[in-house]
C-alpha cells in the first residue's frame, strides 16, 4: 500500500460516556462485529468499579489493565480501525480529556434512561472545543428510556450540538421492537442477542408498502412514518460535511448488551468517520501527508510493577511513517532516542511494530524521558497545541514528612505529574507544592506511589482553594500589581505558567470584576472559556 492509501485507510476515535451507559460493552461489540474478537467477553473491562479510597491498589491494578486495552485496532471494510480506550472513572478525567487529544473523531454514549450526564457534559466541551466530529449512539433502548424526541433536544440543549437521528426507534423498553434506518432506507428488527454478529435488515424503499404492517403492526407502523415524516421536517438532511466540522451529531439508537444497532453503527461509521486529521502546532500546521515522521506524546502509562519502573509512552502519529529502529529527535530535551521495541495493540494483544502510520498510536517504552505533550520529530522543534491543562477541582499541599529523603520526593512528584497523575503547581520564593487533582484517589495513588516507587513520604494538606486560573495581561504593570497582591494565591504550572488559585468562585468573579485588565483562563492555552458555575 501506497503512504497515501496508509493514512486514507485508517479510523482513529475514542468512544467516551459517563460511567454505565454502555462504553466498555460498545467497544467490545465493535471489536466483536469488527472481527478483531470471537466471542463476547474476550476484552477485559478497564473499567475501575471500586472507588473507595482504600481500594486504590486494586484499582490501580484495574487500571493497569487499561494498557492492553489502550489502543484497539482492527480490520474492517479495508479500513485500520483505531480505538482509544479512555477511562470511564471520573477521577480518570484528565487521562479521558487528554486521550481525546490524539483522536479524530468520537461515539458518544448516552443512556437511554438517564439522558444527558455530568460525565457527557464536560467531555462533550472538550469535543466542541477541538470541534471534534460525534456520533451519539444512544444505548439501552430495550430498557424504559425516555422519548427519543425529548433525548434528542436534551442533548442539542445540554451539549449544545444539533442532531441529525439517522435511525429512529420503534417504541422502547419492553415493546422495542427494532429501529428504522432513515438514512439507508432499512428496517432493522429487534432480537436480543449477545452472540450475533451482523444486523438482518430489510429495505424499504418506501415506508408505505403495506409489509411493514404484516412485520410490525399496524399501530407501529403508523407511529414510525409519522415519526419519520416530523423528523424530515424538523431536522435537517445529514450532511458529512457539517459532521466533519464537528457542527452537527449524526444520532443511532441500540443496544449495545444485544449487539443490536452496532453494525449500523460501524457501518456508518466507516463511511463517515474522518481519516487522519493534522495537528496545530505553535508554529505551523502539520498535515498528515507529510513525509517526514512527527508523533505527540498524550499518554504515559506507569507499569505497575515494582520490579520493573518502566513506563509506556503513548505517542500518537501525526504524520510521517514511524519506523522500529530508526534515529528521533526530542524536540523538548533536544536530543536524539530510537526505539527498539515500540509495540501496537491488537485487540488486547501487545505486539512490536517495525512501522506505523499517521493515526496509529505506538507504545514506547520509557524510562522518565517523556512528559505529557512531547514531541518527536526528525528534527524539527516545536509543540502540538491542543493538549491544555484543565482546572483540578481538589487542592492540597504537598508536605514532606522525612526530610532526609527531599531530594526522592522532588524527583517522584515531577514524574508523577509528568505522568499527568496530578497537576503541580509550585510557588515562588519558597518552593511550596500544591498538588491539584480531579478525584480524591490520586492523592492516595501518589504517596503510594512515592513511598514504594521512590522512597519518599509525604502527607496531603487539604486547602481551601477551588479552581486555578491561568492568568496574563498586555500591561505587565498591572499583572506584576497582581501578582505581588495576590502573591499567597500565586504559583506556577509545570511549564512555568502563572495561575491564579481561587478560593472560591464567588472570589474569582469578584476578582475578574475589580481587575479588567488581567485576562483570566480556565485552560492552559486559553483557547475557550468555560463558564464559571
Ligand atoms: P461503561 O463502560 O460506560 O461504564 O458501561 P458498561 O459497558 O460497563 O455498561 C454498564 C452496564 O450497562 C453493564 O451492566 C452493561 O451490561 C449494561 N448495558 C450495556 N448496554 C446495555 C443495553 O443495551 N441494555 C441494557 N439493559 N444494559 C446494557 P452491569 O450490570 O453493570 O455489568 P455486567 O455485569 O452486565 O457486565
Amino acid at each position: 500500500m501506497s503512504f497515501t492509501e496508509e493514512i486514507n485507510s485508517r479510523k482513529t476515535f475514542g468512544i467516551i460516556s459517563h460511567p454505565d451507559a454502555g462504553k466498555t460493552t460498545l467497544t467490545e461489540k465493535l471489536l466483536l462485529f469488527g472481527g478483531a474478537i470471537q466471542v463476547a467477553g474476550a476484552v477485559k473491562s478497564n473499567k475501575i468499579k471500586k472507588s473507595t479510597t482504600s481500594d486504590f491498589m486494586e484499582i490501580e491494578k484495574q487500571r493497569g489493565i487499561s494498557v492492553a486495552t489502550s489502543v484497539m485496532s482492527f480490520h474492517y471494510k479495508d479500513k485500520l480501525i483505531n480505538i482509544l480506550d479512555t477511562p470511564g472513572h471520573k477521577d480518570f478525567a484528565e487521562d479521558t480529556y487528554r486521550t481525546l487529544t490524539a483522536v479524530d473523531s468520537v461515539i458518544m454514549v448516552v443512556d437511554s434512561v438517564k439522558g444527558v450526564e455530568e460525565q457527557t457534559r464536560r467531555l462533550m466541551e472538550v469535543c466542541s472545543m477541538r470541534k471534534t466530529p460525534v456520533i451519539v449512539f444512544i444505548n439501552k433502548l430495550d430498557r424504559e428510556g425516555q422519548d427519543p424526541f425529548e433525548l434528542l433536544e436534551e442533548i442539542e440543549k445540554e451539549l449544545k450540538i444539533k442532531t441529525i437521528p439517522l435511525t429512529w426507534p420503534i417504541n422502547r423498553g419492553s415493546s422495542f421492537k427494532g429501529v428504522y434506518n432513515i438514512h439507508r432506507s432499512t428496517l432493522n428488527l429487534f432480537k436480543p442477542s449477545t452472540q450475533r454478529v451482523s444486523d438482518e435488515t430489510i429495505t424499504f424503499s418506501d415506508l408505505n408498502n403495506p409489509e411493514l404492517e404484516t412485520l410490525i403492526g399496524d399501530k407501529d407502523a403508523k407511529k414510525i412514518r409519522e415519526d419519520v415524516e416530523l423528523i424530515q421536517a424538523v431536522f435537517e438532511p445529514f450532511s458529512r460535511e457539517e459532521y466533519l466540522k464537528g457542527n452537527v451529531a449524526p444520532v443511532f439508537f441500540g443496544s449495545a448488551v444485544n449487539n443490536f444497532g452496532v453494525q449500523e453503527l460501524l457501518d456508518t461509521f466507516v463511511e463517515i468517520a474522518p481519516m487522519p486529521r493534522g495537528r496545530e502546532t505553535d508554529k505551523r500546521f502539520i498535515e498528515p501527508s507529510e513525509p517526514k515522521m512527527i508523533g505527540f506524546v498524550f499518554k504515559i502509562h506507569a507499569n505497575i510493577d515494582p520490579k520493573h519502573r518502566d513506563r509506556i509512552a503513548f505517542m500518537r502519529i501525526v504524520s510521517g511513517k514511524f519506523e522500529r529502529g530508526k534515529y528521533y529527535h526530542h524536540s523538548r530535551l533536544n536530543k536524539d532516542f530510537r526505539f527498539n521495541t515500540p509495540v501496537t495493540f491488537l485487540a488486547s494483544d501487545k505486539s512490536i511494530v517495525d512501522e506505523a502510520f499517521p493515526g496509529d498510536v505506538v507504545g514506547l517504552y520509557d524510562t522518565g524521558t517523556f512528559k505529557i505533550g512531547d514531541v518527536l520529530t526528525e528534527g524539527e522543534d516545536f509543540q502540538i497545541r491542543g493538549i491544555p491543562s484543565f482546572s483540578p477541582e481538589i487542592f492540597k499541599e504537598l508536605i514532606n514528612t522525612d526530610p532526609m529523603k527531599s531530594k526522592q520526593l522532588e524527583k517522584g512528584i515531577t514524574q508523577l505529574t509528568d505522568e499527568g497523575v496530578a497537576q503541580l503547581f509550585t510557588q515562588q520564593p519558597g518552593n511550596r507544592k500544591y498538588v491539584g487533582t480531579v478525584g480524591e484517589l490520586q492523592f492516595e495513588v501518589i504517596q503510594y506511589r512515592l513511598q514504594h516507587e521512590y522512597g519518599a513520604s509525604c502527607r496531603f494538606q487539604p486547602l481551601s482553594l477551588t479552581r486555578a486560573c491561568w492568568i496574563r495581561s498586555s500591561n505587565k504593570q498591572k499583572l506584576d500589581d497582581f501578582i505581588r497582591f495576590k502573591q499567597t494565591n500565586i504559583m506556577q504550572d509545570k511549564d512555568g505558567n502563572i495561575v491564579y488559585l481561587a478560593p472560591s468562585d464567588w472570589f474569582l468573579k469578584m476578582e475578574m470584576g475589580n481587575n479588567p485588565d488581567i485576562e483570566f483562563h480556565f485552560n492552559s492555552e486559553f483557547k475557550t472559556e468555560r463558564e464559571i458555575v
